[in-house]
């Protein structure tokens, strides 16, 4: 087939090399719809992985060609790289995926995607992406009601989480800061040091959101955890008050409602209290753990988290988007446009018949914006909120199943379980309690066990520190693992377990 434009029903006169004529578009489209169903098809069969390392992988993609000069043929092209991907990628759609908080994506994304990109609506400014920009906003109003927010919140899709923490620090930035740090930033006769609280457990993305917000990573206080992991209180208190004798300037609190490592849920309403004694932003880190909230037990205490002034909460992990998809809510509609809204005059977003619109570049730090919502908004209507609250709590229930499995197996030692992560270690039978330095080869053995695991075809898990012990840990975000895929973990971790510990200690 060639790329050209003779075809009768491209009426454009220029011969652009991008251009497909739509029978070509058709006939390169069906071919990839057709592999893409096959391929989905077949992958409870396939690897989770291949495993390949990288010289391999850059070997067969060419990495070291030079760019092309020519063109090339578009369908040969996109035929060549879905045999590549669908051979030697890493599947987390695959049921034995469990790593990670990285979800099965909805098939109706991956043709959301395609239709999405086909429009290509710049969902920054209303007029720009009329029908995108509703959608949107109703995908976020459809989010919040699923986890019982306010639904007259404002909220906006963004990358994933790390971004969905910066929107909601940003915002709480400027409202706390206590002098017009918009405008001034940090330095203004006002100014004090910011302090910001999260808990030991709390995901990398505070880092780069204090550095980002200029405050600087040493503003953060990391407040420690009590004995089940989650935000000791006390010592919360203490270091505001601490702080405040100081003479720096507390502003925001940061909840974990599901921490990356275990899934623990921070005492949410307790943290809320803590900030409206104070008078600091409350912050919930959601990315993982928030669309627990839309279960009627509410797990852990999940469902707290609508006590929180900005939420972080991420459509591509328990919404089961393709990536990307995170949002970040904010209880205050209005705190989140003022933070974010500028009016310049080379973009013209009025009232159109007198009628008031929203333009989402309002409301985060974006401007350009893709169509993010369309594979969230198809999702939420396939599963509706009862589909959510089936598949959710069944991840949960495999994790618990996962944990029991452990505990009934000899050289396995259960550590933790909570929401949808169990952390579990292999401990070999025959290893002497008075083996020296045991701790530190249990720790070597179980780090190996994990990268043997990552490789192995069977099942892919992750790590995890808990209480100072290296772990494996397994995480369902996942529509596809059943019963019978959990059951087999233990005898392929104490198989290889056993390989590994055979050749550490001969
Ligand atoms: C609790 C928590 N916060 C933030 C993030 C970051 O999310 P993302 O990787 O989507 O940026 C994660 C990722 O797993 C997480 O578990």
């Amino acid at each position: 087939m060639k790329n050209n434009m003779s075809d009768t029903h491209n009426k454009s006169k220029r011969n652009s090399p991008l251009e497909m004529s739509p029978d070509e578009f058709r006939v390169a489209g069906h071919k990839l719809i057709d592999d893409i169903a096959d391929f989905l098809g077949g992958l409870p069969e396939a690897p989770v992985t291949t495993g390949e390392p990288p010289s391999k992988i850059r070997n067969f993609i060419g990495a070291d060609r030079e760019l092309p000069v020519k063109g090339a043929n578009p369908a040969e092209l996109l035929e060549s790289v879905t045999k590549d991907l669908f051979e030697h990628s890493l599947f987390n759609g695959h049921p034995n995926f469990l790593g990670y908080i990285t979800s099965s994506a909805a098939p109706i994304g991956a043709l959301a995607e395609t239709l999405a990109a086909t429009v290509n609506p710049n969902v920054g400014g209303w007029t720009l992406s009329p029908v995108a920009t509703e959608i949107e906003l109703q995908s976020i109003r459809w989010i919040a009601e699923l986890i019982g927010y306010n639904t007259d919140c404002g909220g906006v899709l963004v990358s994933g989480g790390n971004m969905a923490n910066v929107v909601g620090f940003l915002v709480g930035r400027r409202v706390k800061a206590g002098w017009d740090i918009q405008k001034h930033g940090l330095r203004h006769a006002d100014a004090r040091q910011l302090r910001v609280y999260v808990s030991a457990e709390t995901h990398t993305w505070v880092y780069k959101a204090a550095d980002m917000c200029g405050l600087g990573s040493e503003s953060i206080r990391w407040i420690p955890t009590d004995e089940s992991l989650r935000m000791d209180l006390s010592a919360l208190e203490k270091q505001i008050n601490a702080d405040l004798e100081a003479g720096d300037k507390p502003m925001m609190v940061v909840g974990t409602a599901g921490s990356v490592s275990t899934g623990v849920v921070d005492p949410l309403t307790a943290i809320g209290a803590i900030c409206k004694k104070y008078d600091l932003w409350f912050h919930a880190d959601g990315a993982y753990g928030a669309f627990a909230a839309a279960l009627p037990e509410s797990p852990e205490g999940i469902c707290e988290i609508v006590g929180a002034d900005s939420i972080a909460l991420d459509p591509h992990k328990w919404l089961y988007a393709p990536i990307e998809a995170g949002c970040a809510l904010v209880r205050d509609a209005d705190l989140m446009r003022e933070t974010f809204s500028y009016h310049p005059p080379y973009y013209k977003f009025d009232a159109i018949d007198g009628e008031e619109l929203t333009s989402l570049v309002d409301f985060s730090p974006q401007n350009t914006r893709g169509f993010k919502a369309l594979k969230v908004w198809l999702a939420l209507q396939q599963a509706g909120r009862d589909g959510y609250r089936e598949m959710i709590s069944t991840d949960i229930s495999l994790a618990e199943r996962l944990f029991q499995k452990v505990k009934e197996t000899p050289e396995l030692e259960a550590l933790t379980r909570h929401l949808s992560i169990t952390t579990f270690r292999y401990v070999p039978l025959g290893l002497p309690a008075d083996y020296p330095e045991r701790i530190k080869y249990l720790d070597e053995l179980n780090s190996e066990l994990v990268s043997r695991l990552q490789r192995s075809e069977e099942v892919f898990v992750s790590n995890a520190i808990v209480r100072g012990v290296y772990a494996l840990r397994s995480c369902v975000v996942n529509f596809r693992t059943d019963e019978s895929n959990i059951d087999a973990i233990p005898e392929i971790v104490v198989r290889i377990g056993h390989e590994v510990d055979s050749e550490m200690r001969p």
